[in-house]
């Protein structure tokens, strides 16, 4: 075991936090998790979990209070494409907000080590328009052309990041993530990603039934399972890299594609409805993971198939105990 640390991890009501406050605590650290709410669908392994509103200073600086010697700052207003896609203002105020908040609090009350959670959403949108896309490298976020809102807040942070060690000395580490998937992810709602809610419509149907995909379904994506994901943010955090660092898989896939899988997987026979006018982000996407194998060696390595078959059992035995519920209710 390394040493113990006392870690903070913003955003462990959320996906990625709930899974990383788990592992940190099996790894034999203290942790405490802050977040606006607490997780949905099991209860935190953290030794101390705080509601607060990282909007605000005041609720940065107890989040960091006490001797933090890391921060992981995964807490964001967001969602899956069709939630970033409407709702630009919200989200770049929350998170800019949030963000700027939590390296000053962090910077002010001693903290250590700062990890921000950025995005593939950051890269140049000009060089993702084929579903054939060359990955994309670290360097590919400029010349800026980011994704509207949600993607300009990410990239501005990064800078923030890099400023904050320039002028003030303060160590921080840039990760951008590929489209992260796993059990316990929100999977309805609408803030849910592809993975999620295709497999959500795919245990909802029937066999022989058609399920809606937005767009033509051959936009293109890499998947990365949460156990990719934890094990990579915990060697970033130990790595020297302050440059941002790509966190994803290179296994590309188009949405049909994933639907395909997820039906097999679900033993149904799925036509698929295409939505043309339904949200689609950027034509193809996908992660070049030489700058993450050289500094780190180490790369995801979870495939799609293995993680999506995972996945798709939880979320198909969440909508099952909904239904019985409806059922029962039904009954009464
Ligand atoms: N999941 C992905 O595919 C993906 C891809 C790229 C980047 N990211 C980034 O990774 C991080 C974690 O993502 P996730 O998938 O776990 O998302 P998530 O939505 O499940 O978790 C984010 C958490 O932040 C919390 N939060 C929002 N506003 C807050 C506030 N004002 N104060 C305190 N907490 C607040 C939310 O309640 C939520 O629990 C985010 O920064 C996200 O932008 C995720």
């Amino acid at each position: 075991m390394s040493k113990q640390k006392r870690i903070l991890v913003t955003g462990a009501g959320g996906f990625i936090g709930h899974h990383l406050v788990a592992r940190l605590k099996k790894d034999g650290h203290w942790v405490r998790g802050a977040d606006i709410k607490y997780p949905e669908y099991e209860n935190s392994a953290a030794d101390e979990m705080e509601i607060l509103d990282l909007r605000k200073a005041e609720d940065c600086l107890l989040a960091t209070r006490g001797g933090i010697d890391e921060v992981y700052n995964l807490a964001a207003d967001m969602g899956g494409i069709g939630y970033i896609t409407a709702n630009h203002a919200d989200i770049s105020r929350n998170n800019i907000l949030i963000n700027a908040h939590m390296l000053e609090a962090s910077r002010q009350n001693g903290v250590k080590r700062f990890l921000f959670s950025s995005s593939a959403c950051v890269y140049n949108q000009s060089k993702q328009k084929d579903p054939e896309v060359k990955p994309l490298t670290e360097e590919d976020a400029f010349p800026a052309d980011p994704e509207p809102g949600y993607g300009w807040e990410k990239l501005f942070a990064e800078e923030l990041c890099r400023y904050y060690y320039k002028d003030y000395g303060f160590e921080t580490r840039i990760v951008r993530f590929h489209n992260v998937y796993g059990p316990l992810g929100t999977y309805d709602g609408g803030k849910e990603k592809a993975p999620a809610a295709i497999s959500r419509k795919v245990a909802l149907a029937r066999d022989n039934d058609e399920i809606e995909v937005w767009g033509d379904g051959e936009q293109t994506r890499s998947f990365m399972y949460v156990d990719d994901c934890v094990e990579g943010l915990t060697r970033i955090m130990a790595s020297d890299c302050r440059d941002a660092l790509n966190l994803g898989t290179d296994e590309l896939v188009t949405i049909n594609g994933l639907v395909d899988m997820v039906a097999g997987i679900a033993r149904k026979r799925i036509t698929k409805r295409h939505n043309l006018s339904g949200p689609q982000g950027v034509r193809g996407r996908n992660s070049d993971n030489t700058r993450l194998r050289k500094e780190l060696g180490w790369e995801p390595s979870i495939m799609l198939q293995q993680g999506l078959a995972v996945t798709y059992a939880w979320i198909n035995s969440r909508v099952r105990q909904s239904i019985r519920k409806e059922e029962t209710v039904g009954a009464d």
